[in-house]
């Protein structure tokens, strides 16, 4: 499953995102990889980095797909001839004939490129803003490289990838949610927070994306009810408030506790909400294509121009030769 978690600035994206990542990695056997959406990079920390696992060894600190585009598109786009000097691959171009369409679990260039290993969980990043971008570059322009890498690389049943997205709602000025299985919003039972999730949750709605609401840092029903009645809408998780998430956070240790170190309360909401997330239906191959074509066809419209239809070869459906233990 494809997973995004999105949430108003400090409401606990990170937090859930590591604690989601761990516990499938650790409890549920699962292989996963977390990107880092934000330019504020703490998913690393908050999954325990060490400099020794920021070093990968002879292999050198990863580089991070945001500030990699060049090489990005290239090694996706592998011999595709729709993708040319004149028709370079843009964020929403589908793959095609020719191009890399990799399973997550495969051995690959980009997992050397990229990939940073803590503690059984894989972690890419999309990076922060470098001396070149100041006053030309929004970091949309980064974020662009999660969509070129989701619709390329593809997970099995038992396989997650969980982007820890910046706050904010500028990501619906791009198709990137409509590539998830789920959207998960984080709200916290504070005015702020709530507000938030009210903005955000009716674009999301006028925008045709489903979300998923985690509740977290509960302490009582009440708070839960207060975020039900606000949102006209029952919450699909609930993470209670815990001392084991605060220590995740504090100066005091020099490294966050992992989640096999969690509280009972907090394992048990954990495993609650996996399981729910566990249900989410996976790669309805048709429907994912349509998507991606539609929104092609869109931006050839709307900015790329016409031409960039040319990308779009009829009746191909790259995702059918891969070999996916779900269903195809
Ligand atoms: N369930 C919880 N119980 C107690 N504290 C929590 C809980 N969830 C999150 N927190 C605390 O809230 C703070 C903010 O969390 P986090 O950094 O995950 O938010 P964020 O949304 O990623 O923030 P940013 O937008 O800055 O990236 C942290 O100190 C974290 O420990
Ligand atoms: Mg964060």
């Amino acid at each position: 499953m494809k997973l995004a978690v999105y949430g108003k600035g400090g409401s606990g994206k990170t937090t859930l995102s590591a604690s989601l990542l761990q516990f499938l990695s650790y409890f549920c056997n699962f292989r996963v990889l977390g990107i880092d959406g934000d330019h504020n990079l703490h998913l690393a920390n908050e999954l325990g980095a060490t400099e020794t696992d920021m070093q990968r060894g002879e292999q050198g600190t990863a580089r991070d797909i945001g500030n990699d585009l060049e090489w990005l598109r290239a090694y996706f786009a592998g011999n595709n001839p729709r993708i040319t000097a004149d028709l370079p691959m843009i964020k929403t171009t589908p793959p095609g004939e020719g191009s890399r369409v990799l399973k997550l679990s495969e051995p690959a260039e980009w997992r050397q490129r990229y990939v940073t290993v803590i503690d059984g969980v894989e972690l890419i990043r999309v990076g922060d803003f470098t001396s070149e971008d100041y006053r030309k570059k929004c970091y949309h322009s980064k974020t662009g490289a999660i969509e070129i890498f989701l619709k390329h690389v593809w997970e099995d049943s038992n396989e997650a990838i969980i982007v820890d997205m910046s706050a904010g709602k500028d990501v619906f000025a791009s198709p990137l949610p409509t590539l998830f299985d789920g959207n998960i919003y984080v709200v916290k039972p504070t005015r702020k927070s709530l507000a938030n999730a009210v903005d955000f949750l009716s674009h999301a709605k006028n925008f045709g994306v489903s979300m998923l609401v985690v509740a977290t840092d509960i302490s009582n029903c009440q708070e839960v009810a207060a975020i039900e009645s606000q949102l006209e809408r029952p919450v699909d998780g609930i993470i209670p408030h815990d001392p084991f998430f605060m220590q995740r956070d504090s100066l005091l240790l020099s490294r966050p506790p992992h989640v096999r170190e969690a509280s009972f309360a907090v394992l048990d909401a954990l495993y609650n909400l996996t399981d729910l997330l566990r249900q989410l239906p996976l790669h309805d191959w048709d429907k994912i294509l349509t998507r991606m074509l539609y929104h092609h066809e869109e931006t050839a419209a709307s900015w790329a121009g016409d031409k960039f239809n040319e990308q779009i070869q009829p009746g191909f459906n790259p995702f059918k030769h891969v070999k996916f233990e779900v269903s195809v």
